[in-house]
């Protein structure tokens, strides 16, 4: 399984103070030298955490590949298509939202997203597209020529963590996941199934298919488990267990439990 390392995060740190530290740059050497495969970053429309000279900078320096998330607002996918970097992930954007929430539908958004898919294959640049679990999505991420689909883990994450863990007792508890135990269980399965379905229809269709959000140490092994999905891109859970052992630490345990 290959490990893409989300850092974003190192960022929202620096960003809390508005000062020049932790720099993001810093995580990039230490991302290889744990043996993960891939810097993933998303240069947001507001630029809340990763900016453009971070971005740039990046790019520049990482000796692992840069898969650049970003919404398919016209404007950042000019600007990243400048910044050549080796694979782009059109995401949805919402300015309020705290993190990507949903997949982007490929549907409605389907001119629009063949258009960017030209642009990329014209520069060389890898396209993934990150959705939700759905044949019909999934379908068209193929006709738009995208090479990569990246599966979202959103909701599982939130039924294991609602069933899991003490979330459901929170302040942060999932108002519609606040359910009976059995219920939320029988909605774990079926997470997961959906999420195989995908994977299985993907890889016959030629996609290389990731997954990710949400994703942490207690819950990845069920997705890791799935066959075909050949990628994991993972940032909260990382960055929040290297406040206490370390961000190199925190890769290598993470890429341990991605073993296959
Ligand atoms: N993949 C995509 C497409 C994302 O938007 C995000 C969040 O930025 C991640 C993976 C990583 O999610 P998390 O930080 O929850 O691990």
């Amino acid at each position: 399984m290959l490990l893409g390392v989300n850092i974003d995060h190192i960022a929202v740190l620096r960003e809390a103070r508005r000062i020049n530290d932790p720099d993001p740059l810093d995580a990039v050497s230490l991302v290889k030298r744990a043996r993960a495969d891939q810097i993933t970053i998303h240069l947001r429309e507001d630029r809340r955490h990763i900016n453009d000279l971070d971005a740039l900078r990046i790019i520049e320096n990482s000796q692992l590949p840069v898969n650049m998330e970003c919404s398919i607002d016209e404007e950042i996918i000019d600007t990243v298509i400048d910044m050549n970097p080796f694979r782009v992930t059109l995401v949805p954007e919402k300015r309020e939202e705290v993190t990507t929430e949903g997949g982007l539908d490929l549907i409605k958004n389907f001119a629009k997203v063949e258009k960017i898919s030209k642009r990329l294959s014209d520069a060389g640049i890898e396209l993934s597209v990150f959705i939700d679990p759905d044949m019909f999505q999934i379908k068209m991420a193929k006709s738009i020529n995208a090479q990569w689909i990246e599966l979202h883990t959103g909701l599982y994450s939130n039924i294991y963590a609602m069933l899991f863990s003490n979330l459901k007792n929170s302040p942060h508890s999932i108002k519609e996941l606040d359910l009976p135990r059995n219920e939320l269980k029988t909605k774990l399965e079926n997470s997961l199934d959906e999420l195989k379905e995908s994977a299985l229809l993907a890889d016959e269709l030629n996609l290389k298919v990731a997954a990710g959000h949400g994703l942490n140490y207690q819950n990845v092994k069920n997705i890791v488990d799935i066959p075909k999905i050949i990628e994991l891109n993972i940032g909260q859970s990382i960055i929040a267990r290297s406040v206490f052992v370390g961000f190199e630490q925190a890769v290598k345990e993470m890429l341990e439990l991605c073993k296959k």
